[in-house]
Protein backbone atom coordinates (compact mmCIF):
# COMPACT_ATOMS: atom_id res chain seq x y z
CA UNK A 1 0.00 0.00 0.00
CA UNK A 2 1.23 3.65 -0.60
CA UNK A 3 1.98 5.79 1.78
CA UNK A 4 1.42 9.49 2.65
CA UNK A 5 2.24 12.55 4.86
CA UNK A 6 0.34 15.54 4.84
CA UNK A 7 1.72 18.67 6.82
CA UNK A 8 0.55 22.57 6.82
CA UNK A 9 2.66 25.24 6.86
CA UNK A 10 0.70 27.09 9.47
CA UNK A 11 0.66 25.49 12.75
CA UNK A 12 -1.98 28.42 14.35
CA UNK A 13 -5.36 27.18 15.65
CA UNK A 14 -8.16 27.18 13.28
CA UNK A 15 -5.46 27.36 10.32
CA UNK A 16 -7.16 27.04 6.57
CA UNK A 17 -4.37 25.50 5.32
CA UNK A 18 -4.47 22.64 8.31
CA UNK A 19 -7.81 21.64 6.87
CA UNK A 20 -6.76 21.91 3.40
CA UNK A 21 -3.97 19.51 4.56
CA UNK A 22 -6.51 17.10 6.41
CA UNK A 23 -8.89 17.48 3.47
CA UNK A 24 -6.31 15.78 1.03
CA UNK A 25 -5.07 12.86 3.54
CA UNK A 26 -8.88 11.97 3.85
CA UNK A 27 -9.28 12.19 -0.22
CA UNK A 28 -6.05 10.22 -0.51
CA UNK A 29 -7.39 7.61 2.08
CA UNK A 30 -10.29 7.68 0.06
CA UNK A 31 -8.04 6.57 -2.57
CA UNK A 32 -6.14 3.61 -0.74
CA UNK A 33 -3.47 5.21 0.54
CA UNK A 34 -2.23 5.47 4.14
CA UNK A 35 -1.68 8.41 5.29
CA UNK A 36 -0.07 9.80 8.23
CA UNK A 37 -1.33 13.90 9.03
CA UNK A 38 1.62 15.20 10.31
CA UNK A 39 1.39 18.65 12.37
CA UNK A 40 4.77 20.84 12.25
CA UNK A 41 4.41 21.95 15.92
CA UNK A 42 5.36 18.29 16.82
CA UNK A 43 9.14 18.85 15.18
CA UNK A 44 9.94 21.92 17.09
CA UNK A 45 13.63 23.03 15.35
CA UNK A 46 15.83 26.80 16.00
CA UNK A 47 16.05 28.90 12.92
CA UNK A 48 18.44 27.52 10.76
CA UNK A 49 21.87 28.88 11.53
CA UNK A 50 25.00 27.08 10.29
CA UNK A 51 26.92 27.27 13.28
CA UNK A 52 24.14 25.03 15.19
CA UNK A 53 25.67 22.24 12.79
CA UNK A 54 26.93 19.39 13.37
CA UNK A 55 26.41 19.49 16.91
CA UNK A 56 23.64 21.31 17.46
CA UNK A 57 21.15 19.68 14.39
CA UNK A 58 17.50 19.24 16.02
CA UNK A 59 16.52 15.82 17.06
CA UNK A 60 13.18 16.50 14.98
CA UNK A 61 15.37 17.61 11.77
CA UNK A 62 16.12 13.68 11.65
CA UNK A 63 12.92 12.87 12.82
CA UNK A 64 11.43 14.41 10.10
CA UNK A 65 13.78 13.63 7.35
CA UNK A 66 13.29 9.76 8.23
CA UNK A 67 9.76 10.16 7.90
CA UNK A 68 9.77 11.85 4.96
CA UNK A 69 12.58 9.38 2.87
CA UNK A 70 9.55 6.49 4.17
CA UNK A 71 6.82 8.08 2.25
CA UNK A 72 5.63 7.56 -1.45
CA UNK A 73 3.76 10.97 -1.24
CA UNK A 74 3.71 14.25 0.40
CA UNK A 75 1.25 16.97 0.37
CA UNK A 76 2.14 20.29 1.55
CA UNK A 77 -0.58 23.06 1.89
CA UNK A 78 1.53 26.69 2.70
CA UNK A 79 -0.06 29.68 3.46
CA UNK A 80 1.28 32.72 1.50
CA UNK A 81 3.21 35.65 3.47
CA UNK A 82 3.90 38.59 1.49
CA UNK A 83 3.81 37.17 -1.63
CA UNK A 84 6.21 33.86 -0.69
CA UNK A 85 6.39 31.11 1.92
CA UNK A 86 5.88 31.72 5.88
CA UNK A 87 9.29 30.94 8.12
CA UNK A 88 7.37 27.88 9.34
CA UNK A 89 7.97 26.57 6.17
CA UNK A 90 11.43 28.24 4.92
CA UNK A 91 12.47 27.20 8.30
CA UNK A 92 11.82 23.37 8.11
CA UNK A 93 12.76 22.92 4.62
CA UNK A 94 16.29 24.46 5.32
CA UNK A 95 16.99 21.72 8.40
CA UNK A 96 15.27 19.13 6.27
CA UNK A 97 17.96 20.06 3.23
CA UNK A 98 20.76 19.58 5.23
CA UNK A 99 20.04 16.22 5.87
CA UNK A 100 21.70 12.97 4.71
CA UNK A 101 20.49 10.82 3.02
CA UNK A 102 18.17 13.43 1.03
CA UNK A 103 14.93 13.36 2.37
CA UNK A 104 13.70 14.52 -1.01
CA UNK A 105 14.04 12.19 -4.02
CA UNK A 106 11.92 9.43 -2.62
CA UNK A 107 8.26 10.76 -2.36
CA UNK A 108 6.10 12.96 -4.74
CA UNK A 109 5.05 16.11 -3.82
CA UNK A 110 1.63 17.88 -3.79
CA UNK A 111 1.27 21.44 -3.24
CA UNK A 112 -1.68 23.46 -2.30
CA UNK A 113 -2.31 26.55 -0.06
CA UNK A 114 -5.56 28.68 1.25
CA UNK A 115 -5.23 32.48 1.48
CA UNK A 116 -7.58 34.97 2.61
CA UNK A 117 -6.93 36.98 -0.91
CA UNK A 118 -8.71 35.37 -4.37
CA UNK A 119 -5.03 35.10 -5.37
CA UNK A 120 -5.30 31.80 -3.49
CA UNK A 121 -1.40 31.63 -2.84
CA UNK A 122 -0.61 31.57 -6.16
CA UNK A 123 2.95 33.38 -5.84
CA UNK A 124 3.56 31.25 -2.74
CA UNK A 125 3.17 28.07 -4.37
CA UNK A 126 4.94 29.45 -7.15
CA UNK A 127 7.96 29.66 -4.35
CA UNK A 128 8.29 26.02 -3.08
CA UNK A 129 7.51 24.35 -6.46
CA UNK A 130 10.71 25.91 -7.19
CA UNK A 131 12.14 25.50 -3.90
CA UNK A 132 11.29 21.93 -3.71
CA UNK A 133 12.12 21.20 -7.34
CA UNK A 134 15.95 22.39 -7.05
CA UNK A 135 16.70 20.38 -4.06
CA UNK A 136 15.63 17.51 -6.11
CA UNK A 137 11.83 16.78 -5.36
CA UNK A 138 9.65 15.75 -7.87
CA UNK A 139 6.20 17.92 -7.77
CA UNK A 140 3.13 17.16 -9.51
CA UNK A 141 1.96 19.60 -12.17
CA UNK A 142 -1.35 21.26 -10.44
CA UNK A 143 -0.97 23.87 -7.89
CA UNK A 144 -4.07 23.39 -5.79
CA UNK A 145 -4.18 27.34 -4.57
CA UNK A 146 -7.82 28.10 -3.08
CA UNK A 147 -8.99 31.78 -1.85
CA UNK A 148 -10.44 33.70 -0.65
CA UNK A 149 -10.11 31.52 2.50
CA UNK A 150 -13.85 32.60 3.73
CA UNK A 151 -16.46 30.15 2.39
CA UNK A 152 -14.13 27.74 0.84
CA UNK A 153 -14.93 25.04 3.54
CA UNK A 154 -18.04 24.10 4.96
CA UNK A 155 -18.42 23.12 9.15
CA UNK A 156 -16.78 19.21 8.53
CA UNK A 157 -14.14 21.17 6.24
CA UNK A 158 -15.46 19.32 2.69
CA UNK A 159 -14.28 21.85 -0.11
CA UNK A 160 -17.60 23.83 -1.14
CA UNK A 161 -16.61 24.81 -4.71
CA UNK A 162 -16.68 22.76 -7.51
CA UNK A 163 -13.25 24.35 -9.07
CA UNK A 164 -11.21 23.34 -5.78
CA UNK A 165 -13.13 20.01 -5.64
CA UNK A 166 -11.97 18.87 -9.16
CA UNK A 167 -8.64 20.41 -8.25
CA UNK A 168 -8.09 18.01 -5.26
CA UNK A 169 -9.60 14.87 -7.66
CA UNK A 170 -6.93 16.05 -10.17
CA UNK A 171 -4.52 16.31 -7.26
CA UNK A 172 -5.31 13.11 -5.62
CA UNK A 173 -5.36 11.34 -9.14
CA UNK A 174 -1.38 12.75 -10.02
CA UNK A 175 0.00 11.89 -6.79
CA UNK A 176 -1.19 8.03 -6.86
CA UNK A 177 -0.24 7.80 -10.43
CA UNK A 178 2.95 9.26 -10.16
CA UNK A 179 3.98 7.99 -6.83
CA UNK A 180 6.40 4.59 -6.62
CA UNK A 181 4.83 3.02 -4.00
C1 LIG B 1 2.51 37.93 7.85
C2 LIG B 1 1.33 37.66 6.94
C3 LIG B 1 1.44 37.91 5.59
C4 LIG B 1 0.38 37.61 4.71
N1 LIG B 1 0.54 37.79 3.37
C5 LIG B 1 -0.42 37.37 2.53
C6 LIG B 1 -0.20 37.39 1.12
O1 LIG B 1 0.84 37.79 0.62
N2 LIG B 1 -1.20 36.95 0.30
C7 LIG B 1 -2.40 36.47 0.80
O2 LIG B 1 -3.27 36.07 0.03
N3 LIG B 1 -2.64 36.43 2.13
C8 LIG B 1 -1.67 36.86 3.01
N4 LIG B 1 -1.88 36.78 4.36
C9 LIG B 1 -3.18 36.30 4.87
C10 LIG B 1 -3.23 34.77 4.90
O3 LIG B 1 -3.63 34.31 3.63
C11 LIG B 1 -4.24 34.28 5.94
O4 LIG B 1 -3.91 34.77 7.22
C12 LIG B 1 -4.34 32.76 5.96
O5 LIG B 1 -5.53 32.39 6.61
C13 LIG B 1 -3.13 32.14 6.66
O6 LIG B 1 -3.18 30.75 6.59
P1 LIG B 1 -3.66 29.82 7.83
O7 LIG B 1 -5.15 30.08 8.02
O8 LIG B 1 -3.39 28.45 7.36
O9 LIG B 1 -2.86 30.21 9.03
C14 LIG B 1 -0.84 37.08 5.24
C15 LIG B 1 -0.94 36.85 6.62
C16 LIG B 1 0.12 37.11 7.46
C17 LIG B 1 -0.01 36.80 8.94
Amino acid sequence: MKTALTLSGSIRKGSENSKLALHLGRKLREAGVSVTDLDLADFDMPIFNEDLEPDNVPEAAGRLAELWRQADIIFIATPEYNGGLPPLLVNTLAWLSRQKPSPFRHAVFGIGGVSSGKYGTIWALSHLHDSLGKIGGLVVPGLLGIGPAEGAFDANSELLDKTAIRKVETMVHDLTHISRG
